[in-house]
């Protein structure tokens, strides 16, 4: 499973690209919103940094709209995917995008069903949101799992992408769920690289490698 990070905060992207760790970006509206700034020269920045697709969402809510958005968000560079809220007109301005070579990015699918028409319209992502799920008392892990088991028995190509997640669990249950790819915002990124016992063992070693480095040179 690969990750990508879900933000659109640049410093926050350049550390964790510069780890190696992330091969994508997806951002929203409400996370543009806490940056600030032109959105349209944030997502050529974010485009420039990461060589990975890196999804803007267009906030039309008419097909024509949609694609009008979708072409123009497109054309800023080669790696830009235009992420689209399920609905109608999202999924017939997806048709369209798709048959145009752009790629989309399905978001805001909370069922099965969702992932499903997605999948006939070209997406080449979709995005269920497991923590919002979870949030209202559902099993957003049981949803991603359905959404793997119907694309896997039909060689559906949209890849999965399991997004709104809340902690380190998260990433491992997608991973365990046959999710494509995990969008995970920077906090939680940072927590995987943590283990106490990780910590305490650098700690142990660099200890021992001095006490080493003293016996060896008081018997010089
Ligand atoms: C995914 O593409 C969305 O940007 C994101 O994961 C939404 O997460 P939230 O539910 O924490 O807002």
């Amino acid at each position: 499973m690969r990750l990508f990070i879900d933000t659109a905060n640049i410093d926050h992207i350049k550390e964790v690209y510069s780890l190696g760790i992330i091969s994508g970006v997806t951002t929203n509206p409400s996370l543009y919103s806490k940056e600030g700034g032109d959105f349209k020269s944030s997502i050529a920045e974010i485009a420039s940094i990461v060589d990975g697709p890196i999804s803007a969402e267009a906030v039309s809510l008419t097909r024509d709209g949609i694609v009008q958005e979708g072409r123009e968000l497109a054309a800023i560079a080669p790696n830009i995917v235009i992420k689209i809220p399920m609905m109608e007109e999202g999924l017939a301005a997806t048709k369209i995008l798709n048959s145009e070579g752009i790629k989309v990015n399905m978001t805001l699918i909370f069922s099965a069903n969702q992932a499903l028409l997605a999948a006939q319209v070209g997406a080449a992502y979709v995005s269920p949101f497991i923590g919002r799920l979870d949030d209202i008392g559902h099993d957003g892990v049981e949803i991603l799992d359905s959404i793997v088991s119907i694309y896997d028995i039909y060689g559906i190509n949209t890849e999965i992408i399991s997004a709104s997640i809340r902690h380190p669990l998260h990433v491992i249950q997608s991973a365990l769920a046959g999710a494509d790819i995990a969008t995970v915002p920077y906090s939680i990124l940072k927590a995987m690289v943590k283990h106490p016992l990780t910590d305490t063992g650098i700690k142990k070693f660099l200890e021992d490698w001095k006490t080493l480095q003293e016996t060896a040179s008081s018997m010089k």
